[in-house]
């Protein structure tokens, strides 16, 4: 006998996202059971279709039909046994996600060892914020594809959407959903920092205001760079308080926190060995920001002349331009090393997600979202195997034309004690891959040197000693 299509959904976890997702379900017509161990925060949605419990066993009087369970907890908050004592109070037939910032491998270790007990587990990465929850998140679906097929419906309807089509995706197996979600998370860090990286060059210059650069990042809105990140930058650089002369962006501390998941990502590159660079400044420049009491000690030392870029008119132009093209330039890089590195961890651990899944789930609603994307779909959907990004030709093209103005640039930044990490790193990034004889041979030529390691030759075979 068919199965009637599951239409209760189940919010465990009722802080900002679980709350905003629960309204967003209601508001797509299905009913929601919702539990928080906070009974504020239970009872704070009022809708026809809204249940709240009291406890978790509660569950148990909606056990007579399959539902979908939303576990929007913090990740330190999901255990095993904890989404072993969900599973208990459900029909069989349910299903249970898990759409915090989980780690990947947990999630690959949940689909699997639930499966082998007849339960239902997928691992969601849902990324937009509180807004995103409410209104339409990106999703980025991970498990056993009959489980994500019983519940399509429902993600397709919660999902924000790209010209018609869901941006919630099944990208791959069991765990490939957090997986993809972190390295969202690594490309999110390096934009966000190319952003303000930019930001600071143009701000140090000296011949912009802010609401000047703020009308500068909004007129590339009509380029490649029409993205989320850049349009809430532009609204955040030009942003006063009320009855306040600054702007707020003077007033917050120039000290960035982190929840985790963007160290995760260079914590996985580096065990697979691919190389992210810019992902990798970015975490590290908000390592460089939290100290700030060592950072005005060196700065008394070091930086008691301040320069400022000095800029006529025509170079004023000038810095715009380049600044643009330095931003398109990361953003490719950026979106390089975040597939690279979803290529190789996905054939490493199995994964199985599709490329162009994944973009099709970034094309709206997530923190990543740009219309570079539309060009990146495009090209892996009609190779889905290329190598590496910067082999496609289209992509070629426009690296060679953008590098000349971004060199210069970070040229220009460096030479004025501007700390400009990403993009010098996604530079060098850039430089190494297209370096026919790089340093290595002298590497080699060390390690052997002093450790007996041996090194290889390119005119014969074997293993050499000095
Ligand atoms: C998203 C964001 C989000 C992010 C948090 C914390 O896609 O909606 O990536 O999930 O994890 O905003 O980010 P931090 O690591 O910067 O604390």
């Amino acid at each position: 006998m068919k199965m009637a299509k599951i239409d209760t959904v189940v919010v465990i976890g009722l802080g900002v996202m679980g709350k905003n997702l629960a309204l967003n379900i209601l508001d797509k017509k299905f009913r929601v059971i919702g539990y928080d161990v906070n009974q504020t925060k239970r009872n704070e949605i009022s809708h026809s279709q809204y249940n709240s419990i009291k406890e978790l066993e509660d569950l148990k009087s909606y056990n007579q039909n399959p539902v979908a369970v939303f576990l929007m907890l913090p990740a330190d908050k999901i255990s095993d046994d904890y989404i072993s004592t969900v599973f208990a109070l459900l029909h069989p037939e349910s299903v249970v996600i898990d759409g915090g910032n989980s780690h990947f491998k947990d999630s690959i270790r949940r689909v699997q060892t639930f499966a082998e007990r007849n339960y239902q587990y997928l691992g969601v990465g849902i990324s937009g914020g509180a807004e995103g929850a409410l209104k339409g998140p990106s999703m980025m679906i991970g498990g056993h594809k009959t489980s994500y097929e019983k519940l399509a419906h429902i993600f397709n309807e919660i999902g924000a959407s790209f010209e018609e089509k869901s941006c919630a995706r099944y990208v791959g197996a069991s765990g490939a959903g957090h997986f993809v979600k972190m390295i969202h998370n690594g490309i999110e860090y390096a934009i966000m920092q190319s952003i303000a990286e930019i930001y600071t060059v143009l701000k140090t210059s000296g011949s912009f205001i802010p609401l000047e650069i703020s009308e500068v990042f909004q007129s590339w809105q009509d380029s490649h760079l029409d993205s989320y990140l850049l349009r809430i930058s532009a609204e955040i650089i030009a942003h006063k308080e009320q009855n306040e002369q600054g702007f707020t962006l003077d007033l917050i501390k120039d000290q960035a926190k982190h929840k985790g998941t963007g160290k995760w990502v260079s914590q996985f590159a580096f065990d697979l060995g691919v190389p992210i660079n810019g992902i990798n400044a970015a975490l590290e420049s908000r390592f460089l920001s939290s100290d700030k009491a060592l950072r005005s000690k060196i700065d008394g030392i070091y930086n008691s002349e301040k320069q400022i870029l000095q800029s006529n008119n025509e170079s004023r132009q000038s810095l715009i331009q380049w600044s643009k093209e330095l931003l398109e330039l990361n953003y490719i890089l950026s979106f390089a090393q975040g597939i690279s590195l979803i290529q190789k961890g996905s054939i490493d651990f199995n994964l199985n997600v599709q490329l162009t899944e994944v973009l099709a789930a970034w094309m709206n609603g997530c923190i990543i979202e740009c219309k570079f994307i539309s060009a990146l779909l495009e090209i892996y959907k009609k190779q889905p195997a290329l190598e590496h990004l910067l082999l496609e030709d289209s992509i070629a093209k426009n690296v060679k034309q953008l590098q000349y103005n971004s060199r210069k640039l970070v040229a220009l930044a460096i030479s004025n004690h501007i700390p400009l990490n990403v993009s010098a790193n996604n530079i060098s990034y850039f430089d190494y891959l297209k370096t026919l004889h790089s340093s290595a041979n002298l590497i080699q030529a060390q390690r052997d040197f002093f450790g007996q390691h041996g090194f290889e030759r390119i005119d014969k075979d074997g293993i050499f000693h000095f």
